[in-house]
């Protein structure tokens, strides 16, 4: 019944379990939650499914301390899952009924999933369950292209009604200042070897078997040679070539910045940062457009405020993205095996 982790990037329709008890449904949706984006592909979750419900955990083994030192990515990915989750869900018909945090003694407990019947789901609903197999991170360059003001808008009322807001900066003097600070968040990054022993301990060859971590591919080089780029990461200092490159790729590469900011900064609102990030990437990948991440001046707390001031936000930064148009095809990055992550 649990599929490998390639065959949920490619599993079709007609293996959802139709005739089977509501549990089994579940079991097969939590497939469709394990494709979301995580940081480093850290996949920080853990299911729990019963015969009506979903509860879904956060795996702090998978944790991130150096780069993310209050699991806030680590809930914003988390919610991610359950975003996904929640458009899977409808694909199927069913409501799912979505309550954050309900123990208070538990921070790990993220959420508690009710499942129950619902309407048919509309064509809009069909279009981003299938950008769920779809999406990927595409960190190449973009062109240079006027995103349709529609779309634009779209992505603001997609992540509406919740605690979260979503910014876009195409004026040229913003995205000179933010492409200064994601520089400046690299260096100080790169500066670090406990952040590049991090990082490079998440490059793994998907070739030599590893379900989780980043392939090298990621970072231009063939994914046999991850080994290789781990150990170039771990130990030199490339925050200087890191730094140009991403001024380069915002500057030139890159038509358009997205953040997303909530109005509060705590684990409820970063596990809806999660959900409303999910529904702006698949909204983006039904319209053929992609994005790629530039968290750096928000996982810097010094340089987070000017980030906010820079673009206008008045609630808390939690993701910046570049978005646009690639023809280049990106595979598919690796997800570890349902029976890893259903705990019961
Ligand atoms: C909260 C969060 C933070 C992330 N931060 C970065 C980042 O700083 N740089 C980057 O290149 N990718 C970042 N990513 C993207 C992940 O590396 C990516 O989702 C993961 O490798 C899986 O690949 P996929 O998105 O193509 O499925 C982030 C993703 C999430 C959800």
């Amino acid at each position: 019944m649990y599929g490998t982790a390639e065959n949920l990037w490619s599993r079709s329709l007609e293996d959802f379990p139709l005739t089977e008890p509501l549990e089994q449904k579940l079991r097969f949706l939590v497939g469709y939650a394990t494709l979301a984006p995580s940081g480093h592909n850290s996949q920080p979750w853990q299911f729990g499914v019963g015969s009506d419900d979903i509860f879904v955990l956060a795996d702090r083994i998978r944790a991130l301390p150096v780069v993310d030192p209050q699991d806030r990515e680590l809930a914003i990915s988390c919610g991610a899952a359950i975003g996904t989750l929640e458009v899977a869900a409808r694909r199927f018909g069913l409501k799912a009924s979505v309550v954050l945090l309900p123990d208070g003694g538990n921070p790990d407990h993220l959420a508690q999933i009710a499942f129950s019947d619902g309407v048919p789901p509309d064509d809009h609903e069909i279009e981003l369950f299938d950008a769920i197999q779809a999406r990927r991170t595409n960190r190449t360059a973009y062109f240079m292209e006027q995103l349709p003001n529609e779309l634009l808008s779209e992505c603001i009322d997609v992540v509406a009604g919740s605690s979260v807001t979503l910014n876009w900066i195409e004026d040229n003097d913003a995205m000179e200042t933010v492409a200064g600070l994601v520089a400046e968040g690299d260096q100080i990054q790169f500066d670090d070897p406990a952040f590049r022993r991090e990082l490079g301990s998440w490059v793994r060859s998907s070739v030599l078997g590893s379900r989780d971590g980043m392939s090298g591919k990621g970072f231009g080089m063939p994914d046999i040679l991850s080994p290789v780029g781990r150990f170039v990461i771990r130990t030199f200092d490339l925050g200087d070539s890191v730094a140009a490159a991403d001024q380069k790729k915002i500057l030139s590469a890159s038509p358009a910045l997205a953040v997303i900011s909530s109005t509060n900064d705590d684990p409820e609102s970063w596990v809806e940062t999660g959900r409303a990030l999910v529904r702006v990437l698949l909204t983006l990948t039904a319209k053929g457009l992609t994005a790629s991440y530039l968290n750096q001046p928000i996982e810097i707390e010094a340089l987070r405020q000017k980030l906010a001031e820079a673009v206008g936000v008045t609630g808390h930064p939690q993701i910046l993205l570049r978005v646009g148009r690639s023809t280049d095809e990106i595979d598919p990055s690796v997800r570890r095996e349902l029976a890893d992550v259903i705990v019961m």
